[in-house]
């Protein structure tokens, strides 16, 4: 037997070191080691005298793929962002700041599944008690649902009681609170965290159940507890909105089993989450007068076409370094942006401060936004509106140039649909059977696509 080691672990991004010391050498987060006790890896072979039975090695030709078969979640919009629905032997983890409403998602998904009626799905908790639930239920209208419930915070006495109801989901809510006693550490740890999570998984892909993990978030927004948590799990969601704001968006960052980047959006209500299927509509609620710095453009957040509004405020600034800010698009984007508007459009932001918003708690992660952002900081800094009807999107790129998005004529349609009539877009944008409904612009310059948004 080897000697064991301690080593320090940091919770936040998994690194080790063999002394602990303040702050992390891996990501530079303070007081985020631990203590983990760890078999350092020995130099012997010894596979030479393994003893146990042996795995089989097949060709690929020759696997028999069991076509998975889906459970629908009963939330449509939780459907979409998981594929198609849950995956038996599944693992997912939606993580979401503290309030935003997993538990409420969770708690409604499980009441109307078509299984509940079976008594097949069990929801874990070690965070609120049963009459706490309960409250919720109430609120949702739906205390008679047949939803099993199970008040638990040590994992293997959770998984003996799970193994005798035989759900097909089990929800955990959440996996911090649970423990193992095998470990020493205290719940909510790193090796805590990793060994339930460890022990749901295998119990996971035993039974066939489908498990859903409710995880927190830290102040910036990554989930808590080792990263190594992601790497386990088949799926991980994020539960995302404004505070204020009664728009959920649901978003998957990784999937094995479906596309990324999809977004199912929900609005909290007083009777719990409503799905929102047409979100165009919602975020694209602005007001009937024109205003400058406003630009609609449309996004491809997986599978759907979305219609999102970009804000822009362009103002004279009092300080040295003039603010750069943004929300719902990364920094850099708009720093891009402002050198291109300056250089290839003769006009100067830099000695004004910049802000930038996606309206409605979207977060753009892709360039066909570019054309639009630039639009609307333009529009502010002219002090003179867009059109009402007016899309745009297409890539701004760093000589000038317009490039072409994919989706190009899903995106128009997207518009049309919406009843936009103007459209500025790239020129390999172009759609072959343009829709009468709808003037296009075609251009191939920043330069082209400022003149033209001057008329
Ligand atoms: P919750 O699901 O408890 O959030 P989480 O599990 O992510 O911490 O949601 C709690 C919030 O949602 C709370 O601020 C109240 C609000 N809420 C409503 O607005 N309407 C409702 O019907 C319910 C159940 C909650
Ligand atoms: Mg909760």
């Amino acid at each position: 037997m080897a000697k064991k080691t301690m080593v320090y672990q940091c919770h936040q991004c998994g690194s080790e070191t063999s002394r602990w010391v303040g702050q992390c050498p891996g990501c530079g987060a303070w007081s985020t080691l631990e203590e983990l006790s760890k078999v350092p890896i020995t130099r012997q072979e010894h596979y030479t005298n393994y003893s146990g039975t042996l795995s089989t090695v097949q060709p690929l030709s020759e696997v028999q793929s069991n076509t998975e078969s889906r459970l629908p979640s009963g939330l449509s919009e939780l459907d979409r962002v998981l594929g198609g629905g849950l995956v038996a032997g599944s693992v997912v983890l939606i993580g979401g700041n503290p309030g935003i409403g997993k538990s409420t998602l969770l708690l409604q998904a499980l009441a109307a599944m078509g299984i509940a009626q079976q008594g097949r799905v069990l929801y874990l908790t070690g965070e609120e008690s049963l009459a706490q639930i309960h409250l919720r239920a109430q609120r949702l209208n739906l205390s008679k649902a047949p939803v099993r419930l199970l008040a638990d915070t040590l994992i293997e006495r959770s998984l003996a009681v799970a193994e005798k109801e035989q759900p097909l989901v089990m929800v955990v809510d959440s996996i911090q609170t649970l423990y193992s006693e095998q470990l020493q550490s205290a719940p909510g740890t790193v090796t805590q965290v990793r060994e339930s999570a460890g022990q749901l998984l295998r119990y996971a892909k035993k039974n066939g159940v489908a498990v859903i993990l409710v995880g927190h978030v830290t102040k910036d927004g990554a989930l808590a507890g080792p990263r190594v948590l992601e790497h386990m799990v088949d799926t991980v969601l994020y539960f995302e909105g404004d505070d204020g704001e009664r728009l959920r968006v649901l978003r998957a960052v990784k999937n094995r089993f479906g596309a990324v980047n999809e977004l199912g959006v929900f609005a909290m209500t007083e009777q719990g989450l409503q799905e929102v299927n047409n979100p165009s509509a919602i975020f694209l609620a602005r007001g009937k007068e024109p205003v400058p710095g406003s630009a609609v453009t449309v996004i491809r957040e997986g599978s759907r076409p979305l219609l999102v509004e970009v804000q822009a405020l362009v103002d004279d600034s009092h300080l040295a370094s003039p603010r750069r800010v943004t929300v719902g698009l990364e920094p850099n984007r708009l720093a891009m942006l402002l050198a291109i508007i300056h250089r290839h459009g003769a006009m100067m932001p830099s000695a004004q401060d910049v802000f930038i918003n996606v309206v409605g708690g979207v977060r753009v992660n892709e360039t066909g936004a570019d054309l639009a952002i630039l639009a609307a900081i333009v529009s502010s800094l002219r002090d003179a509106p867009l059109l009402q009807d007016l899309i745009l999107f297409g890539e701004v790129g760093l000589t000038g140039e317009i490039r072409p998005v994919p989706g190009g004529e899903e995106r128009l349609a997207a518009a049309v649909k919406h009843g936009f009539k103007q459209a500025i877009l790239p020129r390999a944008n172009l759609p072959k059977y343009i829709p009468k409904e709808v003037h296009i612009t075609p251009v191939n310059r920043v330069s082209e696509a400022l003149e033209v948004l001057k008329n």
